[in-house]
């Protein structure tokens, strides 16, 4: 018996469970609800149990990789820092990041090492741009990675210390009070076209509700108490509603970092997909704890 079980475990016969659906699948099940699986047995199984097509290669990333936990090794995120288009069209990141020396490269980041992607950006302010072990996706190297500066399409070229930006982070630094100078000079700038850029429409143009469609990410720029609702308050309920304004606080304003922060490798099309599979690979591999081996 224990060598037909070892029979039933080597590469062919799965390959053949796979495609002729062999009903000895379901007692390879049976007999090794042990726990004791390989990788390879399992995802047999699953498959047989009605796996879904993978339609995209994000699909594959979830399925195969994250969903079942495997190691993903730093030579694989290395290699991603050191290859042109790893996270959509552009040169690769170590080109302008490679050196904790800031006059050599931009914000003293060095991707081109383990240390330094974990050291982070050195250049004041000097900060790590992912915690090991936790989600990056609104961390700085997420937020680098997925988020299109905003009004949307806005350019690298734009400079990102407008005095609108300064006046809507001082805003924010104060409290953001529902007060005069509210109404008076904030809001406005919301429903004004080019307040953020030349050219540039007015971010009430896509944000004008709490309904998608029309409104992108259910987000009601329109209003004081729209603003503070933050953003998917129907997809995700007005408990968890995503806060775009955090009184105080704007380095933490996703409504702030959206007018600063250029989207990576600079000058990427903001139509290039958001959750490209290396992308989600490399945060993978932050919440595993970003190991260098
Ligand atoms: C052509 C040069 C260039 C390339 C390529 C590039 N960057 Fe950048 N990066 C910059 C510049 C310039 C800045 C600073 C200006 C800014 O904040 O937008 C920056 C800023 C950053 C920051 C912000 C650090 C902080 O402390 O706030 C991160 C994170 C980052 N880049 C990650 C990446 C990643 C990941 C890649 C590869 C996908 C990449 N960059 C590719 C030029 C580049
Ligand atoms: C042409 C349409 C368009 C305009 C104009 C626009 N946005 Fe957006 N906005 C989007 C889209 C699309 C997304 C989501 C996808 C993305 O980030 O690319 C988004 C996302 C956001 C988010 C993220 C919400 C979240 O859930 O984290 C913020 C904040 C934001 N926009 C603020 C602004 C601000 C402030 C302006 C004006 C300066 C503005 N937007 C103008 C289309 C637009």
């Amino acid at each position: 018996m224990t060598n037909y079980m070892a029979l039933l475990r080597t590469p062919a016969v799965l390959a053949l469970c796979a495609t002729v659906g062999w009903t000895a699948v379901a007692q390879a099940e049976q007999a090794e609800d042990d726990g004791k699986r390989t990788l390879s047995e399992q995802l047999v199984l699953d498959m047989k149990a009605g796996g879904e097509a993978f339609e995209a290669d994000n699909a594959v990333v979830q399925e195969l990789i994250i969903n079942r936990g495997l190691p993903i090794p730093f030579s694989y995120i290395n290699l991603l820092m050191h290859t042109p288009n790893s996270f959509g069209p552009g040169p690769a990141c170590v080109v302008c990041h490679s050196n904790n020396d800031p006059a050599k490269s931009y914000r003293g980041l060095d991707l081109s090492t383990c240390e330094g992607m974990r050291t982070g950006s050195t250049e004041a302010p000097a900060r790590a741009i992912f915690t090991p072990g936790a989600d990056p996706k609104r961390e700085i190297l997420g937020r680098r990675l997925r988020n299109n500066r905003m009004p949307f399409g806005t350019g690298f070229h734009v400079p990102t210390d407008s005095p609108n930006v300064a006046l809507l982070e001082a805003w924010i630094l104060d409290g953001a009070k529902d007060d005069q100078h509210f109404k008076d000079a904030i809001l406005p700038l919301f429903a004004t076209e080019g307040a953020f850029g030349p050219d540039a429409p007015a971010c009430i143009e896509c944000h004008m509700s709490n309904q998608e469609p029309p409104s992108f990410h259910e987000m009601d720029l329109t209003s004081y108490a729209g603003i503070m609702l933050g953003a998917d308050s129907v997809a995700k309920g007005v408990e968890n509603a995503v806060k775009v304004v955090i009184p105080g606080k704007p380095e933490d304003s996703a409504i702030l970092q959206h007018l600063v922060e250029n989207r990576m490798p600079p000058g990427i099309s903001p139509l290039e997909d958001r959750d490209h599979p290396n992308t989600q690979i490399l945060f993978e591999w932050v919440r595993q704890g970003a190991l260098c081996e």
